[in-house]
């Protein structure tokens, strides 16, 4: 991470005085011991998806050995362990986010989902005919297609906030497009596709002046730098457990409790509920309103494992490692020849997009896959951006706790064997 904000950041940690044990850390995650191609495995793909420490893996397979059973409604022994180690990890999520109370904390599937509960619940409540929903070029599609797909139904408007040629938010458009017809601002607090730390501290405060609330997505923040709802006043924040080191499939949504209170119910179904007759359903208390059927039970048992792990080194000492590290692969990447990088905002976290004159992504993560290195190509979820700079796909190299300078060595070497191919 280059330089984040810091307002942006709040850092946050017990663990702050020990050294940061890059080896110690590599040591803990078996998936990155393997050959790949008969190549030592190097594993740049983390905006995608995370590797998992033995932590993780243990608890949750601990957690199916001996304690699974359905929550919430058993009398047995079980069952009340179940419950007891779902609830556990949402008391743990709600402090990793600087929630007020666990009733802020609803599990869902990922970001993905956190937004289109929100999109649904509280768009069909609050945005209507003529109302507008103020997101960026810089989205995730999972930050689009919610919204468009409210719009389309109620008869609102989407505007998008333009970026400028370094990947970063233009600001003065933000608030010429923040109107009084808009009813909500979605925005990424880090992006995907270019790496882009926004400035959700300032975009929180112009939104709330005019009593708009805002939803960050968090999905590529959450694994990088400490997250502090309070300390941000934002209104809405989601989060992917498998982006942090944990399960798939697993997610939260923080929602200030007073939205979350008026908002209508998303799914339904059993546990949701106090009561149902064929007259009237009577809703069930926060957040569990918000959790319609069995939920991944063992999902959150890992989330509550990733997160004891991510306290366990500390928020602020991954931030200052991955901004030395993303220093480094900038500068390693930059020397390369007929390369460029897409996204060279000041404010950056963990993401290296790049082209590579005359050469298709796709081609580039092949060859790179061959001396058993992981990035991704193709255009993120991310088609807007791609669009904004030209491109029809980008190769993405992206970084996380366990990467080291040596890997970002083998990258660049990797990169020389592509440009040897195709010269
Ligand atoms: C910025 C951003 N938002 C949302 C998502 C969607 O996350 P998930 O697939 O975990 O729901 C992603 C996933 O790549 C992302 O990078």
């Amino acid at each position: 991470m280059t330089a984040p904000g810091n307002t942006e950041v709040v850092a946050r940690s017990s663990a702050s005085n020990r050294a940061f044990d890059v080896d110690r850390i590599r040591g803990e995650f078996p998936g990155l011991h393997q050959d790949i191609k008969g190549k030592p495995l190097v594993y740049l793909d983390n905006a995608a998806s995370s590797q998992k420490p033995q932590q993780v893996i243990d608890a949750i397979s601990d957690f199916y050995a001996h304690d699974y059973s359905n929550i919430h409604r058993g009398v047995h022994e079980l069952s009340e362990r179940a419950t007891k180690a779902y609830e556990s990890a949402r008391l743990k999520v709600q402090a990793f986010m600087g929630a007020a109370s666990e009733r802020e904390i609803v599990f869902v599937r990922g970001t993905t989902e956190g937004i289109n509960l929100v999109a649904d619940s509280f768009g069909r409540a609050n945005v209507g005919e003529g109302d507008e929903v103020l997101i960026t070029t810089m989205e995730h599609h999972s930050n689009i297609v919610p919204w468009q797909m409210l719009c389309e139904r109620n008869g609102a408007s989407l505007k998008v906030v333009p970026i400028n040629d370094r990947g970063e938010l233009e600001m003065e458009e933000f608030k010429k497009l923040l109107g009084s017809k808009t009813k909500i601002v979605a925005v990424g607090h880090v992006s995907n596709a270019l790496g882009t730390i926004n400035p959700i501290r300032t975009i929180i405060e112009l939104a709330h002046a005019q009593g708009t609330p805002v939803l960050i997505d968090g999905a590529q923040a959450a694994p990088h730098v400490a997250i502090d709802v309070r300390e941000l006043d934002c209104d809405f924040y989601t989060i992917s457990a498998h982006k942090m080191f944990g399960p798939s499939g697993m997610g939260a949504l923080y929602a200030k409790e007073s939205l979350l209170e008026k908002m209508p119910p998303y799914q339904g179904g059993g546990d949701m509920i106090l009561s149902v007759s064929f007259e009237k359903t009577t809703y069930n208390r926060l957040p569990f309103r918000f959790e319609a059927g069995t939920p991944n039970i063992a999902g959150a048992v890992g989330f509550g494992a990733t997160i004891d792990y991510l306290n366990g080194i500390g928020m602020d000492r991954i931030a200052a490692y991955e901004e030395e590290l993303l220093d480094y692969g900038t500068n390693a990447l930059r020397d390369v020849p007929g390369l460029r990088i897409v996204g060279e905002a000041s404010h950056k976290a963990s993401v290296i997009s790049f082209v590579l004159d005359g050469i298709h992504p796709h081609d580039i993560g092949t060859i790179l896959d061959q001396e058993g290195i992981a990035v991704r190509t193709g255009h993120h979820c991310a088609q807007p951006v791609m669009d904004r700079f030209g491109v029809a796909a980008t190769a993405r190299a992206s970084l996380a706790l366990y990467n080291t300078r040596e890997d970002i060595d083998r990258l660049v070497e990797g990169l020389a064997t592509v440009r040897e191919v195709f010269s």
